[in-house]
């Protein structure tokens, strides 16, 4: 599916002079007027998302409209993080995951589930069960509640998230973590056939970063998909985080084309599942980094879509105003948290010209 970048680029610059006129006069999108996006999605049979946390949806009437308009689905930043439900031990939080699933239903969106297993975010009670011998009994209770709870609302689950890390030079690649040393390197294979188990008709994701950039990790990427099938465990896709550079790193077209291919040749989907942009460079005008953005994003799906569209199309977040990569914790090129522009609408939740881009590359599938 090649995408013809002048007719992809004059059709987006015509898109954006339409979308103008769908804002009122300060720019902001008129109620509604931001579905083009989700429908032109659905059009091609592409869901729309953006990973939200409920605090933001409670507290910004401008930011749920805008979600609930732009959005088919929504994923949790963090109420799904193993840190958020066992944050104190003996009790399971799920008040914020709750939240969001209302909110989803009563706005006729769908969810991701996010993450069921990671390295990351695991409370020291938990790491300490794990390491006791109790990985398989919290795994299995974990998966039954959270996907019990929710049924087919979710119906795309990233089952396993980030095990690959060829820097801990470990068998297949596979990264240090706890799941790793309590039940070795079949423990992905284990975490997708309880999925199915529990979640019979939902999507099963792998998911990862950095495959864009770095072709050695995407090679044991690849690598684990391939035993996944070989093994007849039940994966769908391979979602593709997409956490991509503004400047400073140059996407790997070569090999990400090849990955997509060799995706696409064993019978998964690709999804993108946290698009944005990190920035770098702050201090020059606004409508030069829009432009770098959207030009960043548009390169990158040149190359994801030449072997069809993804199924999932979601950004870590909607509007700038909430990008976690405005938090130099998260974003170690912006030490003075300035605010970052790397999502499809501004702080003020008027678009960017990246949206024109995502619009356009949707438009333009055949
Ligand atoms: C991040 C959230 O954005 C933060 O708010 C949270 O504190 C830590 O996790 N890849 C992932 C996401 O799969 O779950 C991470 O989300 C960002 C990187």
């Amino acid at each position: 599916m090649h995408i013809d970048r002048r007719r992809f680029l004059s059709q987006g610059l015509r898109v954006s002079g339409a979308i103008v006129l769908a804002h009122d006069a300060e720019g902001r999108s008129a109620i509604g007027s931001e579905s083009e996006l989700k429908f032109a999605a659905l059009e091609k049979r592409i869901s729309i998302g953006a990973a939200v946390a409920s605090a933001q949806l409670k507290g910004d009437r401008d930011f749920a409209r805008l979600v609930s308009d732009t959005c088919s689905r929504i994923v949790p930043e963090w109420e799904m993080k193993w840190s958020t439900i066992y944050r104190m031990p003996g009790i399971v939080d799920l008040s914020g995951m709750d939240y969001l699933y209302e909110y989803a239903k009563s706005s006729g969106l769908r969810l991701r589930g996010h993450p069921l297993l990671w390295h990351s975010r695991i409370p020291s009670h938990i790491k300490v069960g794990i390491e006791e011998g109790r990985a398989r009994t919290l795994m299995a209770d974990h998966f039954r509640t959270v996907i019990g709870r929710y049924g087919n609302l979710i119906d795309s689950w990233d089952v396993v998230n980030e095990a690959i890390y060829p820097e801990d030079k470990h068998e297949y690649g596979l990264r240090e973590s706890p799941w790793f040393r309590a039940l070795g390197p079949k423990y992905v294979e284990e975490a997708f056939i309880l999925a199915r188990s529990m979640a019979p008709n939902a999507r099963l994701v792998y998911n990862d970063y950095n495959i864009e950039y770095d072709r050695r990790k995407a090679g044991y990427v690849l690598a684990l998909l391939r035993r996944l099938v070989k093994e007849k465990a039940p994966v769908d896709a391979v979602g593709l985080q997409s956490h991509l550079w503004a400047t400073g790193k140059k996407i790997d077209h070569a090999g990400l084309s090849d990955f997509c291919k060799e995706v696409r040749d064993l019978g998964l989907d690709i999804l993108i599942t946290e698009l944005d942009v990190r920035e770098r460079k702050f201090d020059i005008p606004f409508h030069e980094r829009d432009a770098t953005v959207a030009g960043v994003v548009e390169d990158y799906l040149e190359s994801i879509f030449q072997y069809g569209p993804p199924k999932e199309f979601v950004f870590w977040g909607l509007s700038d105003r909430y990008s976690w990569l405005s938090k130099p914790d998260y974003n170690p090129e912006n030490p003075r948290g300035y605010l970052n522009r790397g999502l499809p609408f501004d702080d003020k939740m008027k678009r960017k010209d990246v949206w024109a881009v995502i619009y356009s590359a949707i438009k333009s599938i055949k």
